[in-house]
Order: structure tokens, then C-alpha cells, then sequence
């Protein structure tokens, strides 16, 4: 039996009400039917569910980065959308460097404006209040993922979580360290702050190489350290293809050996020595 145009029309709109009930607990199966690219295109889904299912029906304040749709301001919102139906208890908000406001609906608003403008970003912030969930989707710059992390992340609540997508872009080499073949692949080359050098201090992978080291900061040995803002805050990173993904928490278990990034009393006694002087040693040791 074949359905006619109305009847074609009626399951479409149906389904278009339907499916994303059914669909509402797999972001794989919800970023496909709203047509995001965190799912068949990039493979981030799989990793949200992990992530966010014990968060799905909490009343969260969630920021993404990045509305899509290019140029045009009536295109994209797809993530927004996929975002709305699967935390259906929260308020979603969009920040775009195009005006995007007529994608907005309810529990979906919309800010204009750059994600490396640090009073814009403070603006929304002021507006959003703290925030339990970012994720940086935007113009993926390795400057600007930097810049936006260190001004959002501060903005997060405790328990929160930051991802950063598409960090692909680390590996795309400057302009400069390329060959070009003709003039018009020169006007084309995306210029994202990338680097063939792996250890290149500018690109976000590195950045968020280095702050692995924040989650041990209290094992360093390193007396009269101060700890960062990052140290006192970062309590776990997952890294996945192209995927960072970063959880916020007082990070204050205290060191194994160190306290104050000074020995124990109690591992000085072991020792014997009253302190690291007694054995005509100082620390930090060689980096003195
Ligand atoms: C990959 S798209 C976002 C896709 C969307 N998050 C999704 O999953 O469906 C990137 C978006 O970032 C926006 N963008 C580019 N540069 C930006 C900047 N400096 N600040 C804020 N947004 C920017 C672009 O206009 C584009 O809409």
C-alpha cells in the first residue's frame, strides 16, 4: 500500500515528534537524527553517553560553543537542538560569532559574539550564571580554545565538566612551515595556530597536555609551591580523538609523600632525619 502526500507529510511530522523520544537517551541516535556532526562524521556520541548520562535529568546550565549553520543565521543549531532533547530538565545556551538568535526556542538562547572577546565572554557568563557543562565547539583557533578555556573554565561549578572538540586542529600546519604549489591553495590554507611540531608550545593539545600535570601537583617536590588555579581545580582529563574532555573539583587529597609539597613528618621519621637538611641535601635537588 502507498501512502499519499498527506498521508506522507502526517507520518513525517509524526516521527519528527516521536523519534526523538525514542531516541532520547543514545546522543548517537539523537546527534543523527538532528544532523550534528558529533555523530557518523566525528565519533563523539559514544563518549557524551559515557560522560553525561548520570547528568541527563539534573537541571543543568549548559553552554556549547558554536552554533553551525556558517554564515547563514537561520541554518544550524543542530547540537542545540540534540542538547535540549536529551537533557530535558535544562537550560541550553549557544554562543556564535553570526547572529543566531532566530534559532532560539524555549530552554535554547543564544549569544552573538567571539569566543576569544574576553568582556563578551564575561557578559554571558553574567547572564548564564555558573555553568555545569561547556563544550568548546566554535571557530576551533588553537589561540582561542586556549583564551576561552582560561576565562570559562574559572565560570564552571564545582562538578562540572569542559570539553573541547576537534582538537585535530593541534596538527594543522602553520602556513609558514608549508610549500605552497600554487598561489590559490595559499589564499584557501586554514590558518587555526597549528603546528607540524608536536612539542609546539601553542597548540591546545599541548596546553592541555601540560595541565596533566596540575591533577599531581600536591606529589611535586617543590617547597613554598603555589599552587595555579588549574592545580587546585582539575581532577580528571580524558583524552580521545580529537577530544578533551576535563572535570572540575576541588583537587585537595593531599600528597602521598608531600604535604604542602614538603615531606611528611612521618616519611622524615622513616628516613631518620629530622628534615631533608640532615642528609646535606635540599630539595627541590638538581633543579636548584
Ligand atoms: C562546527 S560549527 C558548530 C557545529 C555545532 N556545534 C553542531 O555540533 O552542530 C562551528 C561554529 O562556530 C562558529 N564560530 C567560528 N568562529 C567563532 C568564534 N570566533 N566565536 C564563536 N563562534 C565561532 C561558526 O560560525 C560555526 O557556526
Amino acid at each position: 500500500m502507498s501512502l499519499n502526500g498527506y498521508q506522507e507529510n502526517s507520518l513525517k511530522k509524526l516521527q519528527r515528534k516521536v523519534l526523538p523520544f525514542i531516541y532520547r537517551k543514545d546522543l548517537r541516535k539523537l546527534a543523527t537524527f538532528y544532523g550534528t556532526d558529533k555523530w557518523n562524521s566525528h565519533w563523539y556520541a559514544q563518549h557524551y553517553n559515557k560522560h553525561f548520562a548520570p547528568l541527563r535529568l539534573k537541571k543543568l546550565n549548559i553552554l556549547e560553543i558554536g552554533v553551525g549553520g556558517d554564515d547563514d543565521p537561520k541554518s544550524g543549531g543542530e547540537s542545540l537542538r540534540m542538547w535540549k532533547t536529551y537533557f530535558p530538565n535544562s537550560m541550553i545556551y549557544g554562543i556564535d560569532i553570526v547572529d543566531k538568535k532566530a534559532l532560539e526556542e524555549p530552554r535554547i538562547k543564544i549569544f552573538q559574539g567571539s569566543q576569544d572577546d574576553e568582556s563578551f565572554l564575561r557578559k554571558v557568563v553574567a547572564e548564564t550564571g555558573e555553568l555545569d557543562i561547556i563544550i568548546d565547539d566554535g571557530s576551533h583557533i588553537n589561540e582561542h580554545v586556549i583564551k576561552s578555556f582560561k576565562i570559562l573554565f574559572p565560570a564552571l561549578k564545582h562538578g562540572g565538566i569542559y570539553v573541547i572538540e576537534d582538537t585535530l586542529t593541534s596538527y594543522v600546519p602553520d602556513i609558514n612551515e608549508l610549500k605552497f604549489v600554487s598561489e590559490g591553495v595559499v589564499k584557501k590554507w586554514p590558518q587555526l595556530g597549528g603546528s607540524l611540531d608536536l612539542n609546539s608550545p601553542n597548540t591546545m593539545v599541548n596546553f592541555f597536555k601540560k595541565l596533566v600535570d596540575c591533577l599531581n601537583y600536591q606529589e611535586f617536590f617543590k617547597p613554598g609551591y603555589s599552587p595555579s588555579y588549574f592545580d587546585q581545580h582539575i581532577v580528571a582529563m580524558h583524552f580521545y580523538h580529537n577530544l578533551v574532555i576535563l572535570y572540575k573539583e576541588k583537587n585537595n587529597e593531599g600528597g602521598f609523600y608531600l604535604e604542602n609539597n614538603t615531606l611528611k613528618p612521618h616519611v622524615l621519621k622513616y628516613l631518620g632525619i629530622d628534615s631533608l637538611d640532615d642528609m646535606g641535601l635540599k630539595i627541590p635537588l638538581l633543579s636548584e
